[in-house]
């Protein structure tokens, strides 16, 4: 089953069958392709990954899959934004391929069972906040880069632990393909993209800056020597002061294995999460 999008050389298909003809057959004349793996509601932030795609690689296949596993019970999976029509519109004008967008049960049929878990690193920062969070990212980007079999898979360092714990499980079960990180997509005044800054009021976005803007200077001063300790909990009660109602964590992490560092030796990254009203909001940079 397939439907074409009018003029465009975009091809939406529905099943893991239809997606792996056209991968192969492209495969077969020698293409490179290129998967860019999504939840729909897409932004500019996404579209920094098609584009890198489509630099990179002959074919883009995007996917649109909004993933029940790693929600929590308590999490936005029922009010998440789906706008089917208005994703495939745009990655269709961007010259992407082919959009796959498989049913709930397509994915995850009657019976399935298996989950891929990612402990240690999975299990910190928003794998602590969100259980089980990274066990549904892992699971479903396993089975995306299976189904699909790209040379070369794009994500956003927007998410930057997902980056870290993608690119773990990718070596560690030595699936074929090179996980590619893409430099955050940022608003003018540096509130990073994101579908859930639809959920803030005027003056919560008004407010929402101060997340890019703390974390900065934590880098800065971590780079001029200053302890993570201490700089935690500067940022945490700056954030606070800012109007972040609560503040998940603020930490300067090792920017590979993201175990804590003390001391600026090896890249190391600045990553927090908090929340602005219903949203909650997270955002790294390196230090
Ligand atoms: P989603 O939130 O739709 O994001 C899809 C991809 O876009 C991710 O790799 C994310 O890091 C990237 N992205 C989002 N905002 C960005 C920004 N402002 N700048 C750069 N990249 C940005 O992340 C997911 O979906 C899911 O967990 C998924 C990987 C698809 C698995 O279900």
């Amino acid at each position: 089953m397939s439907d074409d999008a009018s003029a465009t050389g975009l091809e939406i298909v529905r099943t893991i069958a239809d997606l792996r003809a056209r991968v192969s057959a492209w495969r077969r004349d020698g293409d490179v392709v290129g998967l860019v793996p999504t939840m729909g509601a897409l932004h500019e932030g996404h579209m920094a990954l098609v584009r890198a795609s489509l630099e990179q690689a002959r074919r883009t296949v995007v996917t649109l899959f909004v993933n029940p596993a790693q929600f929590g019970p308590n999490e936005d999976f029922a009010v998440y934004p789906r706008d089917e029509a208005t994703d495939a519109a745009q990655v269709a004008d961007a010259g992407v391929d082919l959009l796959f967008a498989p049913r709930v049960e397509e994915v995850y049929p009657e019976g399935y069972a298996t989950t891929v878990r990612v402990p240690g690193m999975g299990d910190w920062l928003d794998g602590e906040f969100r259980p089980g969070f990274f066990d549904g990212v892992a699971t479903v980007v396993a089975k995306l880069l299976l189904q699909a079999l790209p040379d070369v898979a794009f994500f956003g360092e927007k998410d930057y632990q997902q980056l870290q714990v993608i690119k773990r499980m990718v070596r560690d079960l030595d699936i074929p393909a090179t996980i590619q990180g893409v430099a955050t997509v940022r608003e003018a005044d540096g509130l990073a993209l994101s579908s859930r800054n639809a959920y803030l009021t005027p003056e919560e976005r008004a407010a929402a800056p101060a997340l890019y803007r703390t974390i900065g200077r934590v880098a800065e001063r971590f780079a001029g020597g200053e302890t993570p300790a201490k700089l935690e909990t500067w940022a945490a009660a700056e954030l606070t002061a800012a109007g972040f109602a609560k503040v998940d964590y603020v930490t300067v992490r090792d920017a590979e294995t993201l175990e804590p560092v003390q001391a600026p030796e090896r890249p190391a990254r600045v990553l927090a999460a908090a929340w602005m009203g219903k949203a909650r909001l997270i955002d790294n940079v390196a230090a």
